[in-house]
């Protein structure tokens, strides 16, 4: 005879979080893809829609890893050389952000910018992958707790990210509100 909680299953798909590589390696793959596609459109509306997504994506993933990944893998791998390293190298992948969220598909540099981007975020990709995180998966880092303080942190920046398109529009009635509250 079947009994009323025989089915116990939804609990594993509760707990089955991806730990904080798992995650990081997920946005990746993720990004990887937006650049493969950005090669082989032809249409440049959605070129230039692709680039921005990657410049999103790019811009909360690298914010992610500098606030909570870096200094937690930098403490226990002890490896100051390989976290120095990515760090500049996120410099550098953030003034070509810069720069192609600046540019319109127009611009004869925009297809070389987000080519040479995507060249650059291959390499500190794999540098990632092979060198930092298997000395992070070697340590005794707790990855799961890591995980969840940047699925928090994931939320308010993509959050944050998503406003900016109706940040004008929100304007002019927070303007008011804030004048109500001054008074
Ligand atoms: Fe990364
Ligand atoms: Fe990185």
């Amino acid at each position: 005879m079947a009994t009323r909680n025989s089915s116990a299953t939804p609990r594993r798909s509760a707990r089955k979080q991806p730990d904080a590589l798992r995650m990081l390696k997920d946005d990746h793959d993720k990004v990887k893809g937006l650049f493969e596609k950005f090669k082989n459109s032809r249409s440049d509306d959605k070129k230039g829609e692709l680039a921005q997504t990657i410049c999103k994506e790019l811009t909360v993933h690298t914010q992610l890893e500098e606030e909570i990944f870096y200094p937690a893998a930098r403490e226990a791998i002890g490896d100051d050389d390989t976290m120095n390293e990515a760090v500049v190298e996120h410099a550098a992948a953030k003034d070509l952000i810069a720069d192609i969220q600046k540019m319109s598909t127009d611009d004869d540099m925009f297809d070389a910018k987000v080519t040479v981007l995507g060249e650059f975020v291959n390499h500190h990709i794999r540098e990632e992958q092979n060198q930092m995180f298997p000395q992070v998966r070697k340590s005794d880092l707790d990855l799961n707790d890591l995980a969840e303080q940047m699925r928090t942190r994931k939320r308010e920046l993509m959050g944050e990210e998503g406003e900016d398109e109706d940040a004008g529009a929100s304007r002019s009635s927070q303007g008011s509100s804030n004048a109500r509250a001054n008074a």
